[in-house]
This record gives structure tokens, C-alpha cells and sequence, in this order.
């Protein structure tokens, strides 16, 4: 694997070019297989690996250092393509998490957070879902 040191210079330029230091100030916590992925394989144990860092361990947010979006009831949840979107090809502050998910991964944390913290959004994406997504995303 010889590009992996400078996939993982990549990410964390990005990460350090966001401001994110909540995520690198937790990766310590983060269990990861390889430099790029998470071995996590449900919903929940993703959320608890990755998003909870940011979004808080009931989803409802913070503000403080940055702004992170309370993801309890939220309406833009309604649509599973803008929140594959969102893990894929990041948004503003959000990093795409997604870049360091499978295809199956990233279907189970965005079906998760649909299903939870107040959100009770039906139709739930498949791993074939999210690798449809993510060609978009990375043709733009
Ligand atoms: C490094 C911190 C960080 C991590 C990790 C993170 N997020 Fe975010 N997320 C953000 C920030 C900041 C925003 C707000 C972006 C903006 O609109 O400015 C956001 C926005 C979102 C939104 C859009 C919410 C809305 O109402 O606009 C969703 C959905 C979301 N994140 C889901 C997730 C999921 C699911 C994970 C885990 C797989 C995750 N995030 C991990 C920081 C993070």
C-alpha cells in the first residue's frame, strides 16, 4: 500500500484546513483498521466512533469552538440522498467522513441516523445506494 501514508497526509491537512480538532483531538478514541477506514460495522458503533465526536453523543449538537448541527428531528434528515451527500462529499465544516467508510458502512450510519434521535424517516439506502452516490460525488 503505497499511497496510504499520503492518503492519510490528505486527510489530515483537510481536517486541519477545516479546524476540525475535535475529530483529531478524539482520534485517539477513533478504532480504525487501516489508516483510512473504520472497522466499525453498525449504525450505532460508527456514530459512537465518528459522528458523536462532532454532533455529541445524542446527536443534539454543540456550539462552542464551531458550530455543529443538532441532528435530533431534523428535517433535512427527510431526505437520504442529501445525507449521503453530506457523508460523501462533506459539508462546509463537515468533513466527508465518508471518504473513510464502505459502501455497506456509510448505507448503516446514514440509515441509522434517519431511524434515530427523534428522526423516523422511512426508506432506507442500500450499500448500492451509496456507491451511486459517492460517483457523483467524486465526478463533481
Ligand atoms: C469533524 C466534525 C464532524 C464529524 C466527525 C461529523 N460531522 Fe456532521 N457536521 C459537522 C458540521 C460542522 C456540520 C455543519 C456543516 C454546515 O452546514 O456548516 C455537519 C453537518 C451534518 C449534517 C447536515 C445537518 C443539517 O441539518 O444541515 C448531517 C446530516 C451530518 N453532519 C451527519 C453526520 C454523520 C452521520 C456523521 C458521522 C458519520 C458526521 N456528521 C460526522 C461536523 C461533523
Amino acid at each position: 500500500m503505497k499511497r496510504a501514508p499520503f492518503v492519510g497526509l490528505a486527510w489530515t491537512v483537510v481536517l486541519g484546513a477545516l479546524g476540525a480538532a475535535r475529530l483529531q483531538a478524539d482520534n485517539a478514541t477513533i478504532s480504525m483498521s487501516g489508516p483510512t477506514t473504520f472497522k466499525q460495522t453498525d449504525g450505532a458503533a460508527l456514530f459512537q466512533a465518528i459522528c458523536q465526536g462532532c454532533h455529541m453523543p445524542n446527536a443534539q449538537g454543540a456550539v462552542g469552538a464551531g458550530s455543529y448541527p443538532s441532528l435530533v428531528a431534523d428535517e433535512k434528515l427527510d431526505s437520504a440522498d442529501f445525507v449521503m451527500s453530506v457523508l460523501l462529499g462533506g459539508l462546509k465544516g463537515m468533513p466527508s467522513v465518508g471518504d473513510m467508510m464502505s459502501d455497506a458502512q456509510v448505507a448503516d450510519v446514514v440509515n441509522y441516523v434517519r431511524t434515530h434521535f427523534g428522526n423516523t424517516y422511512p426508506g432506507a439506502v442500500s450499500a448500492a445506494d451509496v456507491a451511486a452516490a459517492r460517483r457523483q460525488a467524486t465526478a463533481r
